[in-house]
């Protein structure tokens, strides 16, 4: 086939939505130019792959120029002129060039980059749209469907300046189709805004002496003037508004407000990323909300389970701490409805880890991020395994992103469950929800 051979492979440095850079590839063939840039994340886990940065001053030591170099000295001259269809053997190449356990000789950012922008070329010279040939790829039998949206309302922890220790607190609208969900997610996320800039927290009088137990304020403090007006609805680093509270089921209160408002409080659902690596020290989790042993969380979800409409916790211990996962999931045994326990850290898209996690039996749904794995090819792998598992998969973006929204067609052609890409807002988050409307035109006219 004509166009199915790489003419040239080129790398660039650009920037992401943080404003820091990453790497870009263009890749030619005769069927014409393919572009792919990979996303970076800020609450990494331990057992990530690792992401080339370059030291010293220049962008503050964050340059990628040395993964840049890596593609067009090293990789480019070894591709030229290879077969696009295997995109297997692409990626087994560029482990094998890599050499290392965790991608840390060339970059998991370079080789990922390329393994994109061949997966994307591979689709083109098949005459497939990107989903359709990763779903070949995955080997899975048609036909495809859209994953349910996870969207962003509020956020903490290392993406935002407030106070609350709690990551990304996310609904899930529980509706068809997909364009109706985002939709939902979309009209929440508006009147979410109205809400908090009204909002004024209770007093310290007012708050329960423990400080975890506030209901949505007492009458009293419902009265006074709302406290941080336009403050409040400044925004993170995936979009999501980074209001002052700091107690979890102040930000919970204020989403539910916002669902009920519009009359979508039975159509929806709660993730939360809790990102509990971050600040796990000592054997302890230390947060600005109280400070709690592996038990006492326990508690404290099985809490939160009971009182508000929560589908899944992500994170919800640290990578390290595997006896809080198994605990936590001991404790559903009597649940009508299980929550989802989503390792993301945990797993780090890793067959390894997730292998580990199912024998610990301490998760029952797996975060997919490419970047934490490095190629397609074990990115498919890793979503699989916790597939055979009987887990659910949630494909997910980076804290800090491009406008690259091959996201959407892996969440797609893997068959995900879910997909989490942030809030319904910032173009390199909507660019993710943008595509995902687009395919479902796609598969309707099918
Ligand atoms: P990150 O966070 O991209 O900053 O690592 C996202 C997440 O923890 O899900
Ligand atoms: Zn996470």
């Amino acid at each position: 086939m004509k166009n199915s051979k790489i003419k040239f492979v080129k790398a660039r440095e650009i920037l992401d939505s943080r404003g820091n850079p990453t790497v870009e590839v263009e890749l030619e063939t005769d069927g014409g130019s393919f572009l792919a840039s990979v996303p970076s994340g800020v609450s990494k886990g331990k057992y990530e792959a690792v992401e080339l940065r370059d030291g010293g001053r220049r962008y503050h030591g964050k340059g990628v120029m040395k993964a840049v170099r890596n593609i067009n000295e090293i990789i480019a001259p070894k591709l030229k002129g290879r077969g696009l269809m295997k995109q297997k053997e692409i990626d087994e190449f560029l482990i094998k060039l890599d050499g290392t356990e965790n991608k840390s000789r060339l970059g998991a950012n370079t080789i990922l980059a390329v393994s994109m922008a061949v997966c994307r070329a591979g689709a083109a010279a098949k005459h497939l749209s990107l989903c359709q040939y990763i779903s070949q790829l995955t080997e899975r039998p048609a036909p495809l469907s859209l994953p349910i949206p996870s969207v962003l309302m509020i956020e903490g922890g290392a993406h935002a300046g407030n106070e609350l220790d709690f990551q990304e607190f996310m609904i899930v609208p529980w509706v068809n189709p997909f364009s109706k969900s985002l939709q939902i997610a979309s009209e929440i996320y508006q009147e979410l805004k109205k809400i908090i800039k009204d909002y004024n927290p209770p007093t310290a009088s007012e708050v329960p002496a423990e400080g975890r137990r506030v209901a949505g304020g007492s009458e009293s403090h419902r009265r006074r003037a709302p406290k941080y007006i336009n403050l409040g609805i400044n925004v993170g680093d995936e979009g999501g508004f980074a209001p002052p509270v700091r107690v979890p089921e102040e930000a919970l209160n204020l989403i539910l407000e916002a669902a009920k408002n519009l009359g979508y409080q039975k159509k929806i659902k709660i993730i939360l990323d809790v990102a509990a690596s971050q600040f796990y020290t000592d054997g302890k989790y230390k947060m600005r909300f109280g400070d709690f042993t592996s038990d006492g969380l326990v508690r404290y979800y099985l809490g939160l389970i009971k009182k508000y409409p929560i589908l899944g916790l992500e994170d919800p211990f640290s990578e390290e701490d595997w006896e809080g996962w198994e605990k936590l999931i001991s404790n559903f045994q009597f649940l009508i409805s299980k929550p989802l326990v989503i390792g993301d850290d945990l797993l780090a898209t890793n067959p390894k880890r997730i292998k580990l996690a199912k024998g610990k039996k301490a998760c029952n749904a797996a975060i997919i991020k490419m970047n934490q794995i490095g190629t397609i090819t074990e990115t498919i792998e890793a979503a699989k395994l916790a597939k055979s598992y009987g887990w659910e998969i949630i494909v997910s973006h980076r804290s800090g992103e491009t406008c690259d929204d091959f996201i959407s067609d892996l969440a797609v052609g893997i068959g995900a469950d879910f997909i989490k890409a942030g809030a319904p807002a910032r173009g390199e988050r909507v660019a993710k929800y943008n595509r995902l409307l687009r395919i479902e035109e796609e598969l309707h006219k099918n």
